[in-house]
């Protein structure tokens, strides 16, 4: 395929991206500085004549940091467009290069390869049997763009394109296909995905599942259920209207459904606790503690409740969601839906892939209550005894809403593995301690203040 004119070659165009990439919300090495950018595959999807597009994968290096590979979509038009100028790239020579995924013409493109299970040079496009997709829907961008970009077709098709891109099976993907053939009910079914050999290994580049349309994340609900109760400061959190631990409590039984599916459908096995688990646990707190001096006044507390949980013996371990929090999971009208189970994004896949026990994914949820309860109350000086004395009622309460709704699906309830709940929990917290104090310092306090009640309990 030829252009019908000219478009930038590798070297002109992996320049303008180094410059455009740190401004990027999705771009996840924003500290550091980048040394390279290669083209590492460029395939043409659209030759037309005032528009041309290629699917670019990169590898950018760093000065201080370990290569990442990132993919990158890419738009070309002769004349400057006004609609994508927000979205292009300081290209050189009249021609204008912009984010394809902004572009509803391109967006066509993948779509209709999606729904032909088709190839575009070394671009692989797959769906489950008996799925059919609508070729012709139109397509924009979500605007709660996060660490991918995520694409929406028509009213019922969501095309999310991993901007990190490692090899292998990305555990979004894998993990949805599995809870979607088990039949699970709290996720939205899987659809396709587009892959590619990368030097020499296949990869996932994105996935295709159904847009649950008129759905809320579980984050806005329980922000607007924490500013009801403080702006009604002298009524319990059972007393305001939009009390949220009813939903707590169908969050804590669509999570232990999850996990339930997950270990049918992936297996789970005893693994003893203090080779692996806790050890993640002591070099977390090790780095974490390099970072922020303020964790050293707990270091011997928190050793503490891990030299506890160590003890509990052999644990149940099993895939499971492994970034899970209250904006990883969606009110459908009527039940809750989890997403993006790709795991934590820092980590290398492999390590993400790992079984872990699912209380992980439990402390990872009562830690987010956590976070939703404090954060309204802003930069945590002393002050207003009575507004924190209900964020913390209101946090008590719906971690306990969500921990009986987890129990009344398998029985066993989380709180009775408490020290390793609560060694979970504690880890969770140095990671947002070593967060917070890089990217948002006025809100350190939040973890902080939980590892000091998490450590006395
Ligand atoms: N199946 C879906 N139906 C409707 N909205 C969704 C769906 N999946 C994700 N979203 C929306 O897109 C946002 C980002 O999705 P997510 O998978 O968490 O992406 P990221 O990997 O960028 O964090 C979510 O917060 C949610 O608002
Ligand atoms: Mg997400």
């Amino acid at each position: 395929m030829t252009a019908a004119f000219a478009l930038p070659d590798d070297g002109v165009l992996a320049q303008a991206i180094a410059a455009w990439l740190p401004g990027q919300r999705w771009f996840s090495a924003k500290n550091h500085p980048i040394a390279a950018v290669a083209i590492v595959n460029r395939v043409p999807l659209v030759r037309e004549s005032g528009l041309a597009a290629d699917h670019l994968i990169i590898d950018v290096s760093f000065r201080g940091a370990d290569e990442l590979r990132f993919q990158l979509p890419l738009g070309f038009r002769p004349v400057p467009a006004e609609e994508f100028a927000e979205h292009a790239l300081g290209v050189p020579d009249g021609v204008v290069a912009y984010d394809a995924l902004r572009d509803s013409q391109i967006l066509a493109r993948y779509l209709s390869a999606l729904s032909a299970a088709d190839e575009i040079g070394s671009l692989r496009f797959g769906m489950p049997d008996s799925v059919e997709i609508d070729s012709d829907a139109h397509g924009r961008v979500l605007s709660a763009e996060q660490s991918n970009t995520t694409v929406v077709f028509g009213d019922n098709l969501l095309l999310k394109f991993f901007r990190q891109v490692s090899p292998g099976i990305n555990p979004d993907v894998e993990l949805h296909r599995a809870l979607s053939e088990v039949g699970c009910a709290h996720v939205a079914p899987l659809r396709g995905w587009m892959e590619a050999d990368v030097a020499g290994t296949a990869t996932t580049l994105a996935m295709a599942q159904e847009f649950i349309a008129n759905s809320s994340d579980g984050w806005r609900l329980a922000l607007t259920s924490v500013r009801d109760l403080l702006s009604e400061a002298d009524l319990h959190a059972s007393e305001v209207g939009t009390d949220f631990a009813g939903e707590s409590e169908r969050l804590g039984a669509a999570v232990a459904h999850v996990h339930a599916d997950l270990a049918t459908a992936l297996g789970s096995a005893e693994q003893p606790l203090a080779s692996t688990v806790i050890d993640t646990l002591h070099r977390n707190l090790e780095v974490a503690s390099s970072v922020v001096p303020e964790l050293a006044e707990h270091r011997d507390a928190v050793l503490a409740v891990y030299e506890e949980a160590a003890k509990s013996g052999p644990t149940m371990v099993q895939r499971i969601h492994g970034d899970l929090h209250l904006g990883q999971v969606l009110r459908a009208p009527d039940h809750w839906l989890l997403i993006d189970f790709e795991g934590e994004p820092l980590k290398p896949v492999a390590a993400r892939r790992l079984p872990d026990s699912p209380l992980r994914d439990v402390a990872g949820m009562l830690r987010s209550f956590d976070y939703a309860g404090h954060q309204p109350l802003g930069d945590g000086l002393p002050g207003d005894a009575q507004r924190k004395y209900r964020a913390q009622e209101w946090v008590s309460r719906n971690g306990s809403a969500f921990c009986d709704g987890y129990t009344a699906v398998t029985g066993r309830d989380p709180r009775e593995q408490s020290a390793l709940l609560r060694a979970y929990e504690l880890d969770k917290a140095v990671y947002e301690v070593a967060y917070e104090a890089r990217h948002r310092p006025t809100w350190v306090h939040i973890p902080l203040r939980a590892i000091a009640r998490l450590v006395v309990d």
